[in-house]
């Protein structure tokens, strides 16, 4: 592929560019019950004018461009006082979740290097924390503990994380909420841990941290779960979740600038420029910044608090519904707009499920099973939902019907079979079996699955990824990607 001799004109530009969503999930109906935070067209018209207002300039120098510093010191300004820090909590904003976990991770190494001379530094983390923090621990050379949660409420197992620490602990780490279950874990227990054996202590608020002081306000029974909780050392937040600004806006925050110190990369010894940065992004648009800073003013406190209105009460309706419908179960109780379900008998397959509630216009996400956890479906109640629980409910219903008492087919048990023949072959599920591009694209093809196709009927894959073992799920997800990331050679 090669660019054009000629450039496009802008109207044909445009319409090229449209064409490319043409397989995209339709989320503005509000029946995308994932992957986007949509406020309506008013509020995103005030978020594209402000992020391409800043698009070009860069927050690389902020002795060059003092409004990017401006912009960031006042989101995280925000950020300290909603997560309720105190005077000497400071912070800054990055791209994301995992942008800030990766950070609070790294500072936590660097520190523990510095002030404990520690070498072979390790992480603790519930077995409900997000995959961000392997990633972190993957990326930056640090082993990571896991620790299981109690198999009910899906909360941290508090003496299990006790037990596993070492000399070599570096840092805990708590979810207030967790992504899978939606459960604040007890963060006050975790940071008397923390104090009592003077480690550091990262809240994982970056789904909940924004909505949950709202919840509480509302009358929630929300635990305390920020900086006003003894013993927490540093957390994170993402406005660009349920702040609705758009992507690429996230906050950590640190009990005091002598442990930020350690998330800041300076280099001198090149032949370029100095850097010297505060995120692992370097070069960097302050269009995200500015976006959220208008986003966040526009709605403004009573805005937000409003939107939680609706959203806890459409959540608990849709709860409610759920435990009404024959056959299918809450995990775990969600305290916030995030909602697990599965089947309670073996009656009703949930990958079946998802499939039928997608032909019905519903898109939710597919959880797998894993250890104590059963493989469930999970969905978000966003505000363009909360007008339509009543047809979700009613669709929700009709799908369990539709396929209660169907099993996945003889295809998918044929694959399982194939691929448990040859685990087995290879000395069982404990061996390191390693799956090769070949024998992965004939099973893709065995199942019918095109690499790069849409996946409308996602049952088949979801319950052959649900039978492997999870290190044989990663291998075939990295072998998948590695196939579909494949510029066109033409
Ligand atoms: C609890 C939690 N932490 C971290 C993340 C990662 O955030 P991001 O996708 O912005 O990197 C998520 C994403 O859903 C999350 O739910």
């Amino acid at each position: 592929m090669k660019l054009p001799a000629k450039g496009i004109p802008e109207d044909e530009l445009f319409k090229r560019l449209e064409a490319f969503r043409a397989h995209d999930v339709q989320w503005r109906d509000g029946r995308t019950l994932a992957y986007v935070y949509d406020i309506g067209e008013q509020v995103e018209a005030i978020a594209k004018r402000a992020y391409t207002m800043y698009l070009t300039e860069n927050a690389l120098d902020p002795t060059v461009f003092p409004s990017a510093t401006q912009l960031e010191n006042q989101l995280v300004a925000l950020a300290v006082s909603h997560l309720r820090g105190g005077p000497e909590v400071v912070g800054n904003f990055t791209s994301g979740g995992t942008e800030s976990i990766m950070l609070a991770v790294k500072t936590a190494r660097d520190y523990a290097r510095a002030t404990r001379g520690i070498t072979a530094p390790e992480l603790i983390v519930p077995v409900t924390a997000h995959a961000a923090f392997h990633k972190a621990a993957h990326y930056l050379g640090i082993k990571i503990v896991v620790t299981p949660v109690d198999t009910t409420t899906y909360k941290a197992d508090v003496a299990a994380m006790r037990a596993a620490v070492t000399d070599n602990t570096i840092l805990l780490v708590g979810s207030a909420v967790s992504y899978p279950q939606c459960v604040v874990d007890p963060i006050a227990e975790i940071g008397q841990l923390a104090l009592e054996r003077g480690l550091l202590f990262h809240v994982d608020g970056c789904m909940g941290g924004f909505l949950l002081p709202y919840f509480r306000r509302l009358g929630a029974d929300i635990p305390d779960f920020d900086l006003s909780v003894p013993g927490v050392t540093s957390i994170s937040m993402d406005y660009h979740k349920y702040g609705f600004t758009p992507k690429g806006a996230s906050i950590v925050l640190h009990r005091d600038a002598a442990l930020r110190k350690h998330q800041i990369f300076a280099f001198a010894r090149w032949y370029g420029y100095p850097i010297v940065n505060t995120a692992v992004q370097s070069a960097k648009s302050v269009g995200p910044m500015a976006a959220a800073w208008a986003v966040l003013h526009h709605i403004g406190d009573d805005g937000y608090l409003e939107i939680a209105r609706t959203l806890l009460d459409a959540t608990r309706r849709v709860k409610a519904g759920i435990t009404a419908t024959e056959g299918l179960a809450l995990v775990g109780d969600s305290e916030m707009n995030l909602i697990a379900f599965t089947a309670d008998s073996d009656d009703v397959d949930p990958f079946l499920l998802i499939d039928e509630l997608r032909a019905r216009g519903w898109c939710t996400h597919p959880q797998l099973r894993f250890e104590g956890a059963p493989a469930n479906i999970h969905l978000a109640v966003n505000p363009k939902f909360t007008s339509q629980v009543d047809a979700f409910l009613k669709d929700l219903g009709e799908a369990t019907e539709a396929v209660r008492g169907r099993k996945p087919g003889e295809l998918v048990s044929q694959l399982i079979g194939m691929v448990s023949g040859m685990i087995e072959g290879a000395g069982g599920a404990g061996a390191s079996f390693e799956l090769d591009a070949d024998t992965f694209g004939q099973l893709l093809a065995m199942a019918g699955v095109e690499v790069g196709g849409s996946l409308e009927e996602s049952s088949t894959i979801n319950a052959i990824l649900d039978a492997l073992p999870p290190g044989l799920r990663e291998q075939a997800l990295t072998l998948y990607f590695n196939a579909l990331f494949v510029p066109p050679r033409d």
